[in-house]
């Protein structure tokens, strides 16, 4: 029995079970990753006790002297990693970021213009259930259906037809690179703002795999548990000219306390992301997509825009007979673990879909290279393509994470 067993037996079996879950599954869900244990160390330490309202040396609380060192430490290293003036460390989420940084140049009811769900954008871009959609009046822009890519034209013509004030571009599901700098060109035009989420990508544009947003972007949110492979958690960056208003708007304007030990975990993170090995993991990262989207294209699965750039694959079914949801589920009794997605002009429901997405953080960060990767797409394609492969798969994808441990030498 561990230390959560002594006072909690139900809880340390739960942490048990997803551990094997992740250990002897295969993850490639896009948006996770495996911290390294420092980074979880720190968040399971002692700072977690420490409130700390306010910012370094003006805080609302006594103590925090070390508290202090550790986000000043984590906000020197994320202005190194992104080459920017200002690093704000404190948001909890992706969404509070986003959230911050709307506040922080927006009124309630101003005009934006963002990425649309279904063709790959994210909730906080608009979406009738969050609060960006009820608080601001967005425009949406979409893929090509030609090249099933962001068309800057049309970005274009809806910036001129709707006259936004901050124009944002990032995604949760684009397989592509995103030029930022026509981006910027476009919100020139039409005198708006421009903003980039780049919380897919961050570990990318960290290490320049991704063309970075900065000198491009008025603003520049992130999570810091994606690609860049920290702790839970977001990020705001950019010049000192907006230093001062997305400080307020994060505290006291969204949130109370940061969160002391996901900074310092943050700080970690930012670390490990200077370093060379860093760079290596992410160009193998692409390089892992690269390998598993040629695999499936050669099994005649339909890819998003016929490929991928980054870090994600989007499968397309639309010209098959199976939906988003079923192939989770099939690949799910696979151990393959996967979500569904939709596509650009969806037929099927938001619960059903008719994609799914491939994401290969994770599976790189357990050490599996090209080779592995190509192995992976053998197996999607095999449980897609015929059910009365799943048993099979599922015995060989047991045997491939056996190779590759979630954490070598624990
Ligand atoms: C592009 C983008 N922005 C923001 C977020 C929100 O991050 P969080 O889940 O930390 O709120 C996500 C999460 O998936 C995302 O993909």
């Amino acid at each position: 029995m561990g230390i959560i067993g002594k006072t909690d037996s139900q809880i340390e079996k739960i942490i048990q079970q997803e551990a094997d879950r992740q250990e002897y599954e295969l993850n490639l869900i896009a948006s996770e990753n495996i911290v390294s244990q420092a980074v979880m160390a720190a968040q399971g330490s002692i700072l977690t006790n420490k409130y700390a309202e306010g910012y370094p040396a003006r805080r609302y609380y006594g103590g925090c002297e070390y508290v202090d060192q550790a986000e000043d430490l984590a906000i020197e290293r994320a202005k190194k990693l992104f080459k920017v003036e200002y690093a704000n460390v404190q948001p909890h989420s992706g969404s509070g970021a986003n959230m911050a940084a709307y506040f922080a140049v927006l009124n309630p009811g101003d005009r934006i213009l963002a990425m649309d769900l279904s063709h790959g954008g994210h909730l906080t871009h608009g979406a009738a259930v969050s609060f960006s959609g009820k608080l601001y009046d967005f425009a949406h822009y979409g893929l090509s259906p030609e090249t099933e890519r962001i068309d800057l034209n049309q970005v274009e013509a809806l910036a001129k037809k709707h006259r936004p004030k901050l124009i944002v571009a990032g995604a949760s599901a684009y397989p592509r690179i995103i030029d930022f700098k026509g981006f910027s060109q476009i919100a020139k035009s039409v005198n708006a703002l421009f903003m980039v989420d780049m919380a897919h990508i961050a570990g990318l544009v960290a290490t320049g795999v991704h063309p970075s947003p900065v000198g491009f972007a008025d603003l520049i949110t992130s999570t810091t548990h994606k690609t860049l492979r920290g702790p839970r958690g977001g990020l705001i960056l950019s010049s000192e000219r907006y230093a001062k208003a997305i400080g307020s708007q994060i505290f006291p304007g969204i949130q109370g306390g940061p969160l002391m030990h996901v900074i310092a975990a943050k700080a970690i993170a930012f670390k490990e992301a200077l370093g060379q090995s860093f760079t290596d993991y992410q160009k193998q990262v692409v390089k892992n997509a690269s390998a598993l989207a040629f695999v499936m294209m050669e099994r005649g699965y339909k890819l998003i825009s016929g490929g991928t750039d980054n870090h994600m694959v989007l499968v397309d079914f639309s010209q098959k007979d199976i939906s988003g949801k079923d192939a989770e589920e099939r690949l799910g009794r696979a151990g393959i673990t996967v979500n569904k997605n939709t596509i650009p002009n969806e037929k099927r429901g938001p619960f059903v879909t008719s994609g799914i997405r491939i994401g290969l953080p994770l599976v790189t960060s357990r050490g599996m290279d090209e080779k592995a990767s190509k192995r992976i797409a053998g197996f999607i394609c095999d449980v897609l393509d015929d059910q009365e492969n799943i048993e099979i798969t599922a015995g060989k994808v047991k045997d491939l994470c056996l190779q590759y441990p979630l954490y070598k030498g624990k």
